[in-house]
């Protein structure tokens, strides 16, 4: 698939594709060549409207509540093997269209979204409820029933696994869908509807409205249709649907940003470290809410860190995305690398020293939003490149005397989404893992992430827990039946 051949985009409602109300569309941009990609019908509230109404049609019809549990897990199973079909053509559509390496695209990105569905297709039939010892001549059992119609709004950097993260578990609990792509990458969640109605999947059980946040999101954030949002994007954004879903007391699940720290300790393997500390920030063009963009290094090896760190930086050449060999693409938008100088600028002028990059190279027409890896020394917690997320290739290295320090340097954040500790010490190892505030730390590692292990934030990087069978709490209920006995 080059370029050329990417299709318009349209809406999918309750099994169909259609135009927006409005009869707007927008362009999706390639981030590599600043050039549009194609044309993508603009969902606005009206189409949330009738996404929601066909989602809450879908989810009363006998076709979806009269279909066996097993039966769903099968469905699952389908979209699973769809996507698996068509993996390469999908990696190359999310890098075209997000400008994230091809080589990560198809190995991570496609490769769990795929994993994702085969993982809730098996808890489908597994949702069970309890039976209670309740006092008196009673039998009390609970049930764990679908929450109803879920809104997911998400994010760029990861368009299909993070529709894939909403979506299955939703689909696997007995839910129907929702689905507004963002407004930058819209592509690939179509292909997913694309792949689901090929599966099999009842019409209306997922509906994919691309759209802006403004006006598409905002719409199903107020719509009453809706029973509960799954959203994953900016701190800012998620505090706005808290707000906003106020009115009809949707159920909310929040995975927001992050400003993860990053701990090597003296007695770290520091080629290890050094190997997980660029790959912690670079990988997606620190594009991740798990970006670890605080390195804190010991001060007795921070010199030989730093020296080898820059080595290894240097690697990571900034080149065409659909080319295999690529390791760092460009940001997803003209917007996002505004916004990432915006941030190089103030650590230069708060007066951290520039290590590394802070530039941009020219690849291919010499348009795309490239920007070259940068790193940044002698860098002061107060500093905005030290306490806000970046979402670019930009580190920020500070110094610890010792564990003490450093546990408070890395909870000294207003976030909480992930944390990371290099150390060859069992004790220091487990001590940091339990007192550093995050929803994932990583001990001698980083970025791991798997479909049954689960994922979120504390602090202000959002609440409750994807994936696993932590996901089944977001998108189930829990009813209390009394029978009497007596
Ligand atoms: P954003 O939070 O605005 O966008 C994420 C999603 O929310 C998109 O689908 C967008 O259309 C939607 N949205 C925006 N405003 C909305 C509203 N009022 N109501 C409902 N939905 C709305 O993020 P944006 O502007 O693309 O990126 C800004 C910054 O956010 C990034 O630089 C990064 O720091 C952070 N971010 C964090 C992500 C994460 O994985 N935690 C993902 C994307 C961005
Ligand atoms: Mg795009």
């Amino acid at each position: 698939m080059s370029d050329t051949d990417v299709q318009p985009g349209r809406l999918f409602i309750g099994g169909e594709w259609e135009d927006a109300a409005s009869g707007n569309t927008f362009e999706t941009i390639n981030p590599a060549t600043a050039e549009p990609l194609t044309t993508v019908a603009e969902g606005g509230a009206e189409d949330v409207d009738r996404a929601a109404r066909a989602a809450r049609a879908a989810f009363e019809s006998d076709a979806w509540q009269k279909l066996d549990a097993r039966k769903r897990g099968r469905l699952l199973s389908a979209i699973a093997d769809g996507l698996e079909a068509r993996a390469d053509e999908l990696a190359r559509l999310e890098t075209m269209d997000n400008g994230k390496p091809v080589r990560e695209a198809r190995m991570i990105d496609i490769r769990e979204s795929i994993d994702c569905f085969r993982y809730y297709a098996g808890w489908a039939d597994k949702i069970a409820g309890d039976v209670i010892p309740v006092p008196g001549p009673y039998l009390n059992y609970t049930r764990r029933e679908p929450v109803g119609v879920c809104g997911a709004i998400i994010p760029w950097n990861y368009p299909l696994q993070m529709a894939a993260w909403k979506v299955a578990p939703a689909l696997a609990c007995g839910n129907t869908v929702v689905l507004k792509p963002a407004e930058q990458t819209p592509l690939t969640a179509l292909e997913l509807a694309r792949v689901a109605a090929e599966a099999g999947l009842p019409a209306g059980v997922l509906n994919v409205v691309p759209g802006f946040g403004e006006s598409a999101g905002a719409a199903m954030v107020e719509h009453p249709e809706i029973d509960k949002i799954a959203f994953t994007g900016s701190t800012a954004v998620g505090r706005m649907i808290q707000r906003n879903s106020a009115s009809t007391l949707k159920k909310i699940s929040l995975e927001l940003g992050g400003k993860s720290p990053n701990i090597v300790l003296e007695d770290a393997d520091i080629d290890a470290a050094v190997r997980g500390a660029s790959m912690a920030i670079f990988y997606n063009s620190g594009q991740a809410c798990t970006a670890g963009s605080r390195l804190l290094v010991q001060e007795s090896i921070r010199d030989e860190f730093v020296e080898k760190l820059l080595k290894r930086a240097a690697g990571f050449v900034p080149g065409d995305p659909l080319d295999p060999k690529t390791r760092l693409g460009p940001l997803v938008s003209a917007e996002q690398l505004e916004r990432v100088m915006g941030y190089i600028e103030q650590g230069k002028a708060a007066g951290a020293e520039l290590l590394l990059g802070g530039d941009r190279p020219s690849v291919g027409n010499g348009r795309g939003y490239f920007l070259n890896p940068t790193i940044f020394g002698s860098v002061r917690p107060e500093m905005s490149i030290a306490c806000e997320e970046i979402f670019g290739p930009v580190l920020a290295v500070q110094t610890f005397a010792d564990l003490e320090e450093a546990i408070a340097l890395g909870n000294d954040t207003e976030y909480g989404l992930a944390a990371a500790v290099w150390t060859k010490d069992v004790r220091k190892a487990h001590l940091a893992a339990h007192r550093l505030r995050a929803g994932t730390v990583w001990i001698n590692t980083y970025h791991n992430l798997d479909t049954a292990s689960p994922f979120g934030g504390y602090k202000q990087s959002g609440y409750g827990r994807e994936l696993g069978r932590f996901a089944l709490d977001l998108y189930t209920q829990v009813k209390s039946v009394w029978v009497n006995l007596g």
